[in-house]
């Protein structure tokens, strides 16, 4: 299905055609990027000019006699050492805008990789029996955006939420609910999340403090841990329980994200315990790993400690309990041999980049990731408080990250509400979600995934400025325009001319399939956060400048007028949702 192509892309045709016709033995990129000189600059004949060790400026001047002008392209000319500055037509704007707009696909002239591949996407990843705090928001945010922009993309996404399920932690807790079978219990046949959190935290604190005061008990509990790697069924049926727990909790807080997360894709650490030993055999026997004090290692000749003493990655320990590393490397064994997976991205905390590094080296030197495999850490930033300072509590507790969504929700309800008198209670509250939630998003997919940002919520939910409210009211201020029209309809006429502001807007729109192929294949959300704001913002200045109902222009001219806030709207709806964030349609 051939989607329909951008501005950019028919120029950058034009342009491609007329340097092989100019320098026919070579290959040249016109390089084009959207610019404040003209509609865009073409930066690409100086390096074609050195290649062939002409002048630039001459060999521009002899491209640009090779552009026809009128249809799609205004105007030409060489600009600076040589560049290329091009206006387009207004006819082609909108012609070329109509055409995406009548798309059946609703593309927005996005394409398909033209060679889909199959990303594994590891993202989301709680820990069982643990409370979810700010550092998981991160993670399940920019993967959740990644899976939904590299589907869009058409590249087959598998995604994997490798939740901490397996250790030598659950000795202790198995053995406390075998001997209190009832902790877990609830109120009710439906079990909330937060029951379900509680529960696991009074549990986990009274085993706790039994396991540190009572030395019969923490016998018991470690004999646990044997009996649990054994695969003893009581044992296991026991720990069962508390995945089961957790994973009521976990779909609690993903749905107050809306966050779809699937239980298939739950493959937690526990889910490659069959593949342990197997890694560890095969690692040794090819020398990749080596035994020292009993533990199965591998060394790097680069990764060295303070101490000057090499620092290695331990994938069995002397007492022959795997640890972390061991699941890692079996989880890529399982991804690449089992999933067919061309890229893995591992959506997670900058702080575990060292463990990644050696992972990835590790698997690399025992053959399971080949020249034709991709391995690559996401690392994220930290969530920093107000004052540039991990985030904590008053306390200096961690927080809680469903305490940090419940009053973003609640911050937003009041704006809602001061905002539209004419809501019901429940639409105040279904949009306070959505707001809430929105601006959370919004604020740690517009930073760049590798920086800090710092979490302040009366930014977050500013209606002016680069949030998502500000993008939300952009959607609803159009979708409330195309009710007030009445009968007039948005449609497209090519035939007039533009303001400055219809233009600005109109070449931005089309800019949105560039953005989204760009942003998917450098796995950058705040690439199209950033496109976004700008739409939003260029719209603003376009209703302000270009009357649509008030005072009433003639008819064609609010007709296309409508048509491009329509087509914005779009816009806006489908790079909104790419990134997680609803779009309301009355605020
Ligand atoms: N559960 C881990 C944590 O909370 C993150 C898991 C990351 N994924 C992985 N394949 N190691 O820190």
């Amino acid at each position: 299905m051939p989607s329909v192509t951008s501005l950019s892309d028919a120029v950058e045709a034009q342009l491609s055609s007329a340097l092989t016709a100019t320098l026919p033995e070579t290959v040249g990129d016109p390089l084009l990027r959207r610019s404040d000189r003209a509609d865009f600059q073409a930066n690409g004949i100086l390096a074609l000019a050195k290649k062939e060790k002409a002048n630039p400026r001459e060999l521009a001047t002899r491209v640009v006699s090779r552009v026809t002008t009128g249809d799609v392209i205004k105007d030409i000319e060489v600009s600076g050492p040589g560049f290329l500055n091009i206006t387009l037509t207004d006819r082609a704007i909108i012609a070329n805008l109509a055409e995406r707009y009548a798309d059946e696909t609703n593309r927005l002239g996005v394409p398909l990789v033209p060679h889909p591949g199959t990303t594994v996407i590891d993202y989301a990843q709680p820990n069982v029996a643990k409370e979810m705090h700010v550092g998981h928001l991160r993670s399940a945010v920019i993967g959740d955006a990644l899976v939904q922009m590299l589907e869009f993309t058409g590249e087959n996404v598998v995604r994997r939420h490798h939740i901490g399920d397996w250790g030598t932690q659950f000795g202790m807790l198995i053995q406390y609910l075998d001997e209190h079978p009832h902790e877990l219990d609830h109120k009710d046949a439906e079990a909330s999340g937060e029951e379900a959190m509680s529960n696991l935290n009074r549990l986990y604190k009274a085993a706790r403090q039994l396991f540190d005061s009572d030395e019969e008990f923490k016998t018991r509990a470690r004999r646990r841990v044997v009996d649990l790697q054994a695969g003893d069924p009581h044992t296991l049926a026991t720990w069962q329980r508390f995945v089961d727990e957790s994973k009521i909790y976990f779909f609690s807080v993903f749905e107050k994200l809306d966050l779809e997360v699937r239980d298939a894709d739950i493959v937690g650490e526990s889910g490659y315990n069959e593949m342990l030993a197997e890694t560890c055999r095969l690692l040794e026997e090819s020398g990749v790993a080596v035994r020292s004090e009993g533990a199965l290692c591998v060394f790097f000749d680069d990764i060295k400690g303070p101490d000057g003493n090499p620092v290695p990655l331990i994938v069995q320990k002397s007492d022959g309990g795997f640890g972390y590393a061991a699941t890692d490397l079996s989880a890529i064994r399982d991804r690449v041999f089992r999933l067919k997976a061309s890229t893995l991205l591992y959506v997670v905390d900058a702080r575990q980049a060292l463990h990644f590094r050696m992972v990835f080296e590790t698997a690399r030197r025992a053959g399971w990731l080949g020249d034709d495999v991709t391995a690559q850490q996401l690392a994220f930033g930290t969530v920093l408080g107000k004052d540039g300072k991990p985030f904590k509590t008053r306390e200096g507790e961690t927080v809680r990250l469903v305490d940090l969504l419940d009053e973003a929700i609640e911050r937003a309800s009041a704006v809602v509400r001061e905002k539209a008198k004419d809501l019901s209670e429940a639409e105040i509250a279904e949009r306070g979600a959505q707001v809430g939630i929105g601006a959370v998003k919004y604020a740690d997919l517009s930073t760049s995934a590798s920086r800090d940002y710092k979490f302040d919520l009366d930014q977050m939910v500013s209606l002016h400025g680069d949030t998502s409210v500000y993008l939300q009211y952009a959607y609803a201020r159009i979708r409330s325009m195309l009710r007030k029209a009445g009968d007039v309809r948005p449609a497209a006429h090519p035939e007039l001319e533009l303001h400055a502001a219809e233009r600005a807007l109109g070449l931005h729109v089309d800019a949105f399939a560039a953005t989204v192929t760009e942003a998917a294949a450098e796995y950058s959300p705040h690439r199209l956060a950033a496109y976004l704001y700008e739409l939003a913002s260029l719209f603003t200045t376009f209703y302000d400048k270009c009357p649509v109902i008030k005072p009433e222009p003639p008819r064609d001219i609010a007709e296309n007028r409508l048509f491009l806030s329509d087509l914005t709207a779009r816009t806006l709806h489908t790079g909104m949702t790419l990134l997680g964030i609803r779009t309301p349609e009355r605020l």
